[in-house]
């Protein structure tokens, strides 16, 4: 399996007139890493993530195989047949898929994606997996976390999985977290955060920024981006040192939050 992820804060995220263009050449740059890695393995995205058997039982071999999280959010979360579900930046949709499973064939299961081949990939293995389950509970849609193809207050859990620290404006995606969950709904985010700044030189790479290293944000503003959004309750469920890199060290950190 794999992962790849990212670093500005969310102040710095602020709109700015030079700021925009690289913010667009990483949204670029992070849609054909991910483009070409629906397509072929990359082990370089890899990160551990902690899937059970149960999870993965009756999921087809692409699917695992096109994994990039860095955590497993549903197994943190308190799902109940029936719920809806939205997952951002949900790739060829393994915990779309995990989450129709909790859910049942009276849930809702919403993947969202900015990358057409995953969105292809994706859909694709929503007929199989469908079909194993018996009901048909998962649709794929194509949008940005930064604006959410989502009605507001819809959503009872919303989780993402290693995909935060790819947007150049996690501000925002915060923002349309808080929009879209329910009053007393909930989220569970397994995202990769830094002890220390990223030093420019990485976070100018944008393969580096793809791969889920140099737009990582401090673990402390992190925290306060969603507090600022308006969730409280945060809670830290897993957390584990995933690489270190020019004397920063990169946590994969899973966090379950309330609205
Ligand atoms: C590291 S992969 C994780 C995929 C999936 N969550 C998983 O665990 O396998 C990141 C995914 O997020 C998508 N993505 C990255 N930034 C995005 C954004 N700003 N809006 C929508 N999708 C985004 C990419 O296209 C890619 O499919």
């Amino acid at each position: 399996m794999s992962s790849g992820c990212c670093g500005t804060t969310p102040e710095e995220s602020k709109p700015k007139e030079n700021e925009t263009k690289d913010s667009g050449e990483l949204r670029s740059a992070v849609q054909d890493i991910y483009g070409k890695a629906s397509r072929e393995e990359n082990p370089e995205l890899c990160c551990p993530t902690g899937y059970t058997d149960t999870d993965l039982e009756g999921l087809p071999e692409a699917v695992i195989r096109t994994s990039f999280g860095c955590g497993n959010p549903t197994l943190m979360a308190e799902l109940e047949g029936g719920e809806t579900v939205v997952d951002l930046g949900s790739g060829a949709g393994i915990d779309c898929f995990i989450a129709a499973k909790k859910v049942g064939p009276k849930g809702k299961v919403i993947g969202v994606d900015m990358t057409d081949d995953m969105l292809e990939k994706a859909n694709k293995n929503n007929a199989i997996v469908a079909d194993y389950l018996g009901y048909d509970v998962v649709e794929f849609k194509k949008g940005f976390l930064e604006e959410l193809p989502v009605d507001d207050n819809s959503v009872d859990l919303l989780i993402s999985n290693c995909v935060i620290n790819l947007s150049p404006d996690k501000e925002q995606v915060f923002n349309e977290m808080a929009r879209v969950i329910k009053r007393g709904g909930h989220f569970v985010v397994s995202d990769i955060v830094s002890d220390k700044d990223v030093p420019e030189n990485m976070r100018q790479d944008s393969q580096l920024w793809g791969e889920c290293i140099s737009g990582a944000i401090r673990r402390d503003l992190f925290f306060k981006a969603m507090e600022d959004a308006g969730f409280y309750g945060l809670m830290v469920e897993k957390e584990f040192l995933w690489r270190e890199d020019q004397g920063v060290s990169f946590l994969s950190v899973t966090v379950k939050g309330y609205k």
